[in-house]
């Protein structure tokens, strides 16, 4: 079992619809690659975890890292694990502009502020530590 965790810039602002679309061919794709994974995303940034064969992550890594809906991709952890973290999504999304505004205070204040939305973490611990507030 392998993980990747990356971070990377949207190259147009992020709202529902254009969440909804990414999710979609993510969702059927890794479906069949048997990959799974959560995509939060703010107005600005991305957060993905995809888990699964170690080839077959890299696989979608290199076809996302292609992807022009995003740039600056930074990678946060790419390693084989002993179990892995999500195995009831083959790609779930969060939209953080969906959330209501105490829930994203609360982001702010504890992982901080980018232009006046919530700074995506950069380390895979604080990675983990986001992921805990949407019971995945
Ligand atoms: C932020 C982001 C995350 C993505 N995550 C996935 C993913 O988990 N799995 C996937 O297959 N495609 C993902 N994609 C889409 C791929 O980059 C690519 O567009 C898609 O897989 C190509 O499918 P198609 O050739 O069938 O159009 C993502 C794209 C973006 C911008």
């Amino acid at each position: 079992m392998y993980r990747i965790i990356y971070k990377s810039t949207a190259t147009k602002p992020v709202n529902k619809e254009n969440l909804r679309d990414i999710l979609y061919a993510s969702m059927s794709r890794n479906r069949t690659q048997r990959v799974n994974g959560v995509l939060v995303a703010t107005r600005h940034h991305f957060l993905q975890f995809l888990e699964g064969s170690h080839e077959l992550v890299e696989e979608t890594y290199r076809l996302i890292e292609k992807d022009h809906r995003h740039c600056d991709i930074l990678l946060v952890c790419a390693r084989e694990i002993q179990s892995p973290r999500f195995t009831n999504w083959k790609m779930k999304g969060v939209g953080i502009f969906d959330l209501n505004l105490e829930i994203e205070k609360k982001l702010i204040e504890e992982f901080g502020e980018i232009d006046g939305n919530l700074d995506l973490p950069e380390e895979e611990q604080e990675a983990y530590r986001l992921l805990d507030y949407f019971d995945l």
